[in-house]
């Protein structure tokens, strides 16, 4: 059975390294194969341009838009795909006008944010920047982990962003004012129940989604090749209390901002919040933390998340997420190689896959489409 929802039509223009750009596909898997530097990350960033958020690179709108030899920028780029639906195909695209405004566009129409996309698309990815996750800086994690909640409720991403803006503005505040002692600033008063709503929407959505993705992972199909993880978020106030309502957050929050603003002018930044959380996650076969796990280890653990969140989301909302999975091969052996084509296969997503090397793909036979990518052109098979 194909995928109930899967891209057919894929183009580009004046985006990254590519002038112009087609693909062409029916439901099953399609591999990107090239050298380095041919351009097949550059189409799985297109791809996730389409959803909230900045693409798997978190580029810069000045960063994606062909730069030409001679050094100059394009105004214009574009990405546009059609996703097959089970209601039809829908027509989705994004990009920026010649005036340099982004746009969205659903059927011809423009829409008025990139979240009402997420109607129709969801999308998740691996790129071989995520290899040091569980090593790397918290931030990382937080990202991460917020994405997958994304995923599962669009709205969380303008929670998040709305929060860090809000969250900008106190700590300019603080840095304009003097702080007394029970001062009571009518701006910072506002600025901090405005956080405070965010942070309980973010906090709630975070300890719902870590539920739902647990116990999916914990149903982890092929527990021998993609280990199951166990996850928990790092505790929001330091006496290890978590609130059970948004309103007893939202008042602890208030009081602890308030009472806290000298300390936070003296360290330029808010040092408690929902911004702090890390999600720390265990080899559950092992009982070791992911950190101490081989490199492929690691990777394995991933794919399991991801595996595990893909139907988590497909099982929610109705929409199978497409997966774009960056240099998918590297690290991983080839009986994990082979689990992971059997699982996207019992998973029933469209998966887009990057490599340099076209064997790491062989086994997957009629299961995908094979697109050559050569000094930035797409090459149909
Ligand atoms: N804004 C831009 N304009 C023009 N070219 C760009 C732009 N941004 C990146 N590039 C170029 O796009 C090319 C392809 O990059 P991409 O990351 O897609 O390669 P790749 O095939 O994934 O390579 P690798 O196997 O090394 O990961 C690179 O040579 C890069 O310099
Ligand atoms: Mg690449």
């Amino acid at each position: 059975m194909p995928p109930s929802h899967y891209i057919s039509r894929l183009r580009l223009n004046s985006f990254r390294s590519y002038t112009s750009a087609a693909i062409d596909c029916n439901s099953s898997h399609i591999v990107l194969s090239g050298a380095n530097g041919a351009g097949k990350t550059n189409v799985l960033e297109a791809i996730s341009l389409l959803t909230p958020g900045k693409g798997l690179r978190r580029a810069t709108i000045s960063n994606i838009a062909q730069i030409d030899a001679n050094g100059n920028c394009s105004v214009n780029w574009a990405i546009a795909l059609t996703l097959e639906t089970p209601n039809g195909p829908i027509d989705i695209g994004t990009g920026t006008s010649l005036e340099g405004v982004r746009k969205t566009r659903i059927n011809g129409t423009n829409a008025k944010s990139l979240q009402e996309i997420s109607a129709y698309i969801r999308l998740l990815w691996l790129t071989p920047d995520m290899d040091s996750l569980f090593r790397g800086p918290s931030g990382d994690r937080r990202r991460f982990f917020d994405r997958l909640v994304s995923t599962l409720i669009p709205d969380h991403s303008l929670s998040v962003s709305n929060y860090e803006k809000a969250m900008r503005q106190r700590n300019k505040l603080l840095s304009e004012r003097m702080i007394s002692e029970n001062s009571n600033d009518n701006w910072l008063n506002a600025i901090e129940a405005q956080m405070a709503q965010y942070a309980a929407a973010i906090y709630f959505a975070r300890i719902d989604s870590l539920g739902h993705l647990q116990s999916f992972v914990n149903q982890s199909i092929d527990e021998q090749a993609f280990p199951a993880s166990q996850l928990s978020l790092t505790a929001l106030f330091e006496d290890g209390v978590e609130p059970n309502s948004s309103a007893s957050l939202e008042a602890r929050l208030i009081e602890h901002w308030r009472k806290n603003r000298a300390l936070d002018k003296a360290a330029s930044r808010t040092t408690l919040g929902p911004h702090k959380l890390d999600l720390l996650v265990t080899n559950k076969q092992k009982n070791i933390p992911a950190a101490l796990c081989s490199t492929g280890e690691q990777k394995a653990l991933l794919i399991g998340l991801i595996l595990a969140h893909a139907r988590l989301v497909k099982k929610i909302t109705s929409i199978t997420p497409i997966l774009l999975l960056d240099e998918i091969g590297a690290h991983l052996d080839p009986q994990r190689r082979e689990a992971l084509y059997d699982s996207l296969d019992a998973l029933q997503a469209q998966c887009w896959m990057s490599g340099t090397d076209k064997i790491l793909f062989e086994s997957l036979g009629n299961r995908a489409q094979i697109f050559e990518v050569k000094l930035n052109q797409i090459i149909a098979p």
